[in-house]
């Protein structure tokens, strides 16, 4: 494939990836999150976001698979391409930025699925109770640092 045409596929791909976790994030705080709290008892809410964590995780590890094959490429060709007019220092700062953030992101991301999804899932399966709200309150809390990450990734980007 010629090279143009691979950075574009890369690019796609890339944003498809970027789509599905982000705008997952968005989805999950801005309109599940605050929605569910209305709409359900906190053992209801606490079952639903369990299956809805179930669904979401697999998205998000195959997301960040996706970034990590294409990203490395991207990057790589970037480098590759030589242009005399472009900053390399300035933009490999930007790349290391960007990649020290997505490792925090993916580190939030394993605790949200592997830890606190099931401790809630659990919680809320035996009815009310003081230690459901707190486990609730942490995956809201992780679901904002979450998206803020997510932000900056994508300021960093556009500075790229
Ligand atoms: C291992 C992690 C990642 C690596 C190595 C990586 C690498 C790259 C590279 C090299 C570019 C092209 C920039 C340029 O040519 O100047 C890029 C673009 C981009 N990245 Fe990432 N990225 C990673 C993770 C992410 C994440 C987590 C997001 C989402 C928050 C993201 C969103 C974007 C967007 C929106 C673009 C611009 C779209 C495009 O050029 O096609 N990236 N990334």
């Amino acid at each position: 494939m010629e090279n143009s045409a691979l950075s574009v596929l890369l690019g796609w791909i890339h944003l498809i990836a970027t789509v599905a976790w982000i705008g997952g994030m968005f989805t999950n705080f801005f309109i599940y999150m605050p929605a569910m709290g209305k709409a359900l008892d906190p053992p209801a809410a606490g079952k639903l976001m369990g299956a809805v964590m179930k669904r979401f995780r697999v998205m998000v590890y195959v997301s960040i698979a996706v970034f990590l094959v294409t990203g490395i490429l991207m990057g790589s060709m970037h480098l590759g391409t030589g242009d005399p007019f472009s900053d390399k220092d300035q933009w490999i700062i930007f790349m290391i930025l960007k990649v020290s953030v997505f490792v925090v992101m993916v580190i939030l991301a394993i605790v949200a699925f592997e830890v606190l999804a099931p401790r809630v899932a659990r919680i809320a399966a035996g009815g009310p109770s003081p230690q459901l709200a707190r486990a609730q309150k942490s995956q809201k809390s992780l679901a904002l640092i979450g998206f803020l990450m997510g932000l900056l990734i994508l300021a960093i980007t556009a500075a790229l």
